[in-house]
């Protein structure tokens, strides 16, 4: 066993309150609201965070580390099923894609309902139903997200919801 450190307090501050922001606004605030818009705003203030912390974070942290390949996704989807185990200190590939997906998702929603607050796409029909589908499309996102979690957790030993609080990886 040895204890690694793997999230820095950025990353860790950034994902809950994403999760918190996002929360916020697909269940409790009033759509369209205020409140909804300055929640919203917070969201796109956290995905521009990464993307900068991206360039310039520490070493987990940072893209390079974790860039996309659909092969090496594939790859980790076939040790799932085979039971091959190999333990990834960083983002694994498949969590890449979905940090991708999400920060990308999480981009749309923002400006999709910044949108529909201006003189041009005021009451625009496919702007409201594009801000609605992605928030389905997020909701669905997040359940395979955490499912995920909790599989490779299970999987390899490693408590990763744990590590995304405390910021230390315990590798058996
Ligand atoms: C994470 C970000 C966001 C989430 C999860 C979110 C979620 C939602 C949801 C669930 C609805 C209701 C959709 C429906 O009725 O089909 C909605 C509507 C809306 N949102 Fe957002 N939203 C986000 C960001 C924003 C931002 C940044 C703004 C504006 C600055 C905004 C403005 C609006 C407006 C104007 C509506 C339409 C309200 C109406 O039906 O009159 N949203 N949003
Ligand atoms: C609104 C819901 C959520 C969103 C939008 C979200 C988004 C993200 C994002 C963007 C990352 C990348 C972190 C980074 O490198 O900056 C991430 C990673 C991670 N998230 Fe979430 N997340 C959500 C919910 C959760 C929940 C509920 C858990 C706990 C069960 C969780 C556990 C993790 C873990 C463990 C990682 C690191 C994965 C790895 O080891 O590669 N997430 N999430």
């Amino acid at each position: 066993m040895r204890t690694i450190k793997v999230w820095d307090p950025l990353v860790r501050l950034f994902h809950w309150s994403l999760v918190a922001a996002f929360a916020a606004n697909a269940f409790f605030t009033r759509p369209g609201r205020e409140v909804h818009r300055w929640v919203g705003y917070t969201v796109a203030g956290l995905v521009i965070l990464r993307l900068v912390w991206g360039l310039v974070g520490t070493r987990h942290a940072r893209f390079a580390d974790f860039l996309p390949s659909p092969r090496a996704a594939l790859g980790q989807l076939g040790e799932m099923v085979s039971g091959r185990k190999r333990v990834h200190v960083g983002h694994s590939p498949l969590g890449s894609l979905m940090i991708y997906n999400l920060l990308l998702t999480m981009a749309g929603l923002a400006a999709t309902g910044y949108a529909m607050t201006t003189v041009a796409f005021f009451g625009v029909e496919w702007v409201e139903e594009l801000h609605g589908a992605l928030v389905s499309w997020a909701e669905l996102s997040i359940v395979a997200h955490v499912l995920a979690v909790v599989v490779e957790s299970r999987r390899l030993g490693i408590n990763l919801p744990k590590s995304m609080v405390t910021g230390y990886k315990t590798l058996p």
